[in-house]
């Protein structure tokens, strides 16, 4: 959950503003929300019928009421190269996004299911979920029909297993852009945002995910196999799109792990700025222990106590979702 300052301040907007949005639900919607002081001059919410009860913090069903209206954004968190932080980064993404009102669907395309492991809830039965192999393989499986609740209020899952890997070879039979663009119908009613977690590489799942999104976020290492990817990754995306008459979507490049002071960082930076892989964020990700062992340890950073690293996933979140970037 947002606290009261972090809900003001992602949707850009005064604490007083804020306040004042709350009290106009407040009387829209009778006793769902009221606000108070918490006797310390602090201010504090109670939620009938929300798991936390009370305290100063702003839960999804509440953000979920007082953010802008729905966008139907698709994004992918992909660039060609292994191991750069492509799915800590959407994990993280899509808990931000959710914690901030918007429903989001996470597509965990990896056949490793990193992803799925992380989100599902513990006592979760994995055996007869549907997963992507399901949606792209069984005909009246689509995505709105495999989509699965996870641990976060608002944010539901496509599950995927080892068996994710045979999705290409049937995917190659068909006009797979297609196809998945017909599985995706009903995702718009229900949901404000698709969020692609792919694996490395540029096979036709991957390709079509990158096609069918308005945005995609570039996690880039400071070395250079990152440039020659990100590189490689751009113009892969742009002769598919004009292979298939799609829109190219609009690129961010997001620096993780980059390091003021270190010879590297500074020279794999310089590149990018020197070229137009895509528009380098402002917003980047520093190299932590907590955002090292997170996914193993099945906690993300929103939740952990590591201010910082919490603080740059709901930057990013907020930036994308008002500016695209
Ligand atoms: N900023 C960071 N600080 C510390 N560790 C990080 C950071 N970013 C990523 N990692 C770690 O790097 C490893 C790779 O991250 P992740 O699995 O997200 O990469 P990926 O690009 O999704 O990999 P793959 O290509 O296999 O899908 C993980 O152990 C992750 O915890
Ligand atoms: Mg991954």
């Amino acid at each position: 959950m947002l606290t009261i300052a972090e809900a003001s301040q992602w949707m850009a907007l005064s604490e007083e503003e804020f306040a004042r949005r709350l009290s106009s639900l407040q009387v829209a919607g009778g006793d769902s929300v009221s606000a108070g002081s918490d006797g310390n001059g602090a201010d504090e919410l109670v939620l009938p019928g929300l798991k936390s009860g009370r305290g100063r913090c702003v839960a999804h069903e509440l953000m979920r009421k007082l953010t802008p209206s729905p966008k139907n954004a698709v994004m992918t968190v992909g660039i060609q190269k292994g191991g750069v932080g492509k799915t800590v980064i959407s994990l993280n993404l899509a808990v931000a996004l959710s914690m901030a009102g918007i429903r989001v669907l996470f597509v965990d395309c990896d056949p490793q299911a990193s992803a799925t492991n992380f989100l599902l809830p513990e006592d979760q039965q994995y055996d007869h979920l549907p997963t992507l192999l399901e949606v792209c393989c069984e005909e009246p499986v689509d995505f709105c029909v495999a989509a699965t609740a996870t641990r976060y209020a608002g944010l539901d899952l496509i599950a995927s297993k080892p068996a994710v890997r045979k999705v290409d070879a049937h995917l190659r039979k068909l006009n797979a852009l297609e196809f998945l663009r017909e599985k995706m119908n009903g995702t718009t009613e229900r949901y404000d945002c698709v969020l692609f977690d792919v694996p490395p590489g540029f096979g036709d799942l991957v390709r079509s995910a990158y096609l069918l999104s308005s945005t995609v976020l570039m996690p880039v290492l400071p070395d250079v196999w990152s440039l020659e990817s990100a590189s490689l990754t751009k113009a892969d995306i742009e002769e598919a799109a004009e292979e298939t008459g799609s829109v190219s979507p609009r690129i961010f490049l997001f620096l993780n792990r980059f390091r003021s002071g270190r010879i590297a960082s500074a020279e794999v930076l310089e590149v990018l700025q020197e070229n137009s892989f895509g528009q380098i964020l402002d917003i980047s990700l520093p190299e932590t222990a907590q955002i090292q062992n997170s996914v193993n340890n099945g906690m993300s950073v929103l939740e952990g106590s590591v201010p910082a690293a919490r603080q740059v996933f709901l930057d990013l979140s907020s930036r994308l979702w008002h500016q695209g970037g």
